[in-house]
């Protein structure tokens, strides 16, 4: 029998993974570009991480995206963490190296960053502060991205504010904590709103996050994307700002690891996102 090239497998590990986007967007990638190759969804417990993590690259996956509850404890099991996801504390995108060691990156942040380029491009990072409100693994990503870029104020409110105060003791001196109560005067003067809190999402309590003071031009983006429309922006929009979706966001943090394990640099544009939207 003659060695065929075997055909590249990838996939997304959570648990639970029904929820997961992943597959319908790399599927419509794999289709589109004529790509052989597969992408999986699969259901793996905690306690079948380590085990997991040792078949797949010998069943053939060449990477695989990892999302919760896995992100953090995946960094622990890596051979090489880049330095965004050590300084997140989470992985969302893993390689399989033909070496047998595993590189463990987290593309958040870039994936936010893309977003806001492609569908914000007027926003520069200059233009004022940033306000986020929200202080949890998103948001981590989100604000190490807003550093990186040279963002210079980031103020921060979060329900509880230990964990505001501990993304500023871990990102630094940027970034500004305002107390929950006080969070309304957060936009005031700012040129960029972020929701990164769950606030919004399908589900959840319908709590308002105080926009009164959102300046008309701002740019107000949300990285809930169930609904696309949430209440955040709906009113960041009514108040005059310029609102980007949080769908890209998942789109575009995708896009790195489909390049390093498929070889292709896939395209985020309007028929991505209808591929995702009618899945
Ligand atoms: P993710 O990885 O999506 O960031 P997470 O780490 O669980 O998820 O963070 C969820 C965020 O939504 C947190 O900022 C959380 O605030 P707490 O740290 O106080 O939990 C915020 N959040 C969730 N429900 C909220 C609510 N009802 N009111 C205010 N903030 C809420």
């Amino acid at each position: 029998m003659t060695d065929l090239p075997r055909i590249p497998l990838a996939g997304v590990i959570g648990h639970p993974i029904a929820h997961s986007r992943s597959p319908a967007l790399h599927g419509h990638w794999l289709k589109r570009y004529g790509i052989k190759g597969h992408y999986i969804p699969m259901d793996i417990a905690p306690a079948d991480l380590v085990d997991a993590l040792k078949m797949l690259p010998k069943l053939g996956f060449v990477g695989i995206n990892v999302t919760i509850p896995h992100k953090e404890t995946i960094l622990r099991l890596a051979d090489v963490v880049t330095d965004r996801a050590a300084l997140i504390g989470a992985a969302n995108t893993l390689i399989f190296r033909k070496d047998g060691k595993i590189h463990a990156d987290n593309t958040d942040g870039a994936g936010f960053m893309a977003n806001l380029r492609q569908l914000a491009p007027q926003w520069q990072p200059t233009d004022g502060p940033v306000a986020v409100f929200g202080a949890g693994g998103a948001a981590r990503a989100v604000i190490a991205a807003l550093i990186e870029v040279g963002v210079r104020e980031i103020r921060l409110a979060n329900r509880t504010r230990i964990r505001a105060e501990t993304l500023r003791h871990d990102l630094g001196a940027k970034l500004v904590v305002y107390d929950w109560v006080h969070a309304r005067d957060m936009p005031d003067g700012a040129a960029l709103v972020i929701n990164a809190t769950s606030l919004g999402m399908s589900g959840k309590p319908d709590l308002r996050l105080p926009l009164e003071r959102l300046e008309r031009g701002a740019v107000a983006t949300d990285l809930v994307y169930t609904p696309l429309m949430t209440p955040f922006l709906t009113e960041a929009q009514a108040r005059g700002a310029h609102i980007v979706d949080g769908l890209g966001m998942l789109l575009h943090q995708a896009a790195p690891g489909f390049e390093r394990w498929f070889n292709y640099r896939p395209e985020v544009d309007d028929a991505t996102r209808a591929a995702v939207l009618s899945a």
